[in-house]
This record gives structure tokens, C-alpha cells and sequence, in this order.
């Protein structure tokens, strides 16, 4: 008893100080500047391990191979925020907190399910949209075949993909 009634208080406490925590204004809402350390490994700890949950409990569709697709939706959608080989972000993409990642250097962290899984679903309280309203599961497989081109391409590839339109 003595137990459950610490443990209720405990609970009480907490909800006190969130509730503090949110009316005082103390949290910064800002989009300038980084995360404390911590915060951002909390942050970028909790999408990872999301993003490999959520995931693994849905079927990957098969991989595309309309490269051409895939490169339109990129130019069209993607590259204001991420850039591209020899295209910086636009204003927009630069302001944003999270920072959107050069999509070269970290698509290899992700499995072909997983980088589905976020351009279909994005990523929440950050700029990451949801792809899925707005375009179809072949136009989906198409952007994720082209990003996991992006590794290793110049800008005279991606140039030529621009020509090739
Ligand atoms: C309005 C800006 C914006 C647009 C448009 C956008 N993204 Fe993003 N994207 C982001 C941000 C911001 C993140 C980082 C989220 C984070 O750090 O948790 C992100 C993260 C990602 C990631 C995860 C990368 C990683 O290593 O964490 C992938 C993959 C991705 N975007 C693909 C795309 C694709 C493909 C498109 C176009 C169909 C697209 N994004 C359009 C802002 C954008």
C-alpha cells in the first residue's frame, strides 16, 4: 500500500513538473541552433529505432528500376530540401531544424524497406513530409531507387539525368 501510494505520488509529481515544464515557456521552440547532446541523441536514437520497427512490420515492395521516374520526383520534391550532386537546398531547406541530411551520405544507412517506409511516412515534428497522399507506391519505389544512386554520383550525372527529362 505504502508502495502503491509513493509510486501515485511519484506520477503526480511528474505530471506537475511537465505541466511547468510546458506553461513556462522555458522550452525553446526555436529553428536556429543545435540540440543539446543529449537531446539529440535521444532524438535521433527514437527515429532510428522507429523508423527499423515500424519497418520491419510492414512488407517491402519490390525494388523499381524507372530511375528516370524516380530522378523527376527527386528534382520535382527532394532537392529543395536535401540538394543534390552540384544543387545546394533552397532557403526553406537550410532554415529547417533538423537540418534535412545530404541524402549521398546517409542513404547507406538505411535498408530499401526502411528508406520506403520514411519517404511514404515521413518523420514527425520535423520537416520530413508523408509522401503517402500524394503519389503512388510505383512513384514511391522510383524515388527510393534513385537515392540509393545518389552515393557516389557528380553533378554531371545528376546533370544528365536533368538533360534526359
Ligand atoms: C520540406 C523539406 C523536405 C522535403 C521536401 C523532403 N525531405 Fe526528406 N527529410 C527532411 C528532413 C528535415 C529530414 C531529417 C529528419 C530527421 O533528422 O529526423 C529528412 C529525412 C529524410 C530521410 C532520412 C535520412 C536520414 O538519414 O535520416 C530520407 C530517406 C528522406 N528524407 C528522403 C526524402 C525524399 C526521397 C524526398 C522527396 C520525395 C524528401 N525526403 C523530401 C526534409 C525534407
Amino acid at each position: 500500500m505504502r508502495f502503491l501510494s509513493g509510486f501515485v505520488f511519484a506520477i503526480v509529481v511528474a505530471a506537475i513538473v511537465a505541466l511547468g515544464v510546458a506553461y513556462s515557456g522555458i522550452v525553446n521552440v526555436t529553428a536556429r541552433g543545435a540540440d543539446s547532446a543529449p537531446v539529440a541523441w535521444f532524438l535521433a536514437t527514437a527515429k532510428r529505432q522507429s523508423v527499423m520497427r515500424q519497418a520491419a512490420a510492414e512488407a517491402t515492395p519490390p525494388a523499381s528500376n524507372d530511375l528516370k521516374l524516380g530522378f523527376r520526383l527527386y528534382n520535382e520534391t527532394c532537392v529543395y530540401c536535401h540538394g543534390g550532386p552540384g544543387k545546394d537546398p533552397v532557403d526553406f531547406g537550410k532554415g529547417l531544424m533538423p537540418e534535412p541530411p545530404y541524402l549521398a551520405d546517409t542513404v547507406a544507412g538505411w535498408s530499401p524497406g526502411q528508406l520506403y517506409w520514411i519517404v511514404r511516412n515521413g518523420i514527425r515534428m520535423t520537416g520530413m513530409p508523408s509522401f503517402a497522399d500524394t503519389h503512388s507506391e510505383d512513384e514511391l519505389r522510383a524515388v527510393v531507387a534513385f537515392i540509393q544512386r545518389l552515393p557516389g554520383m557528380t553533378p554531371e550525372q545528376y546533370a544528365e539525368y536533368e538533360r534526359g527529362q
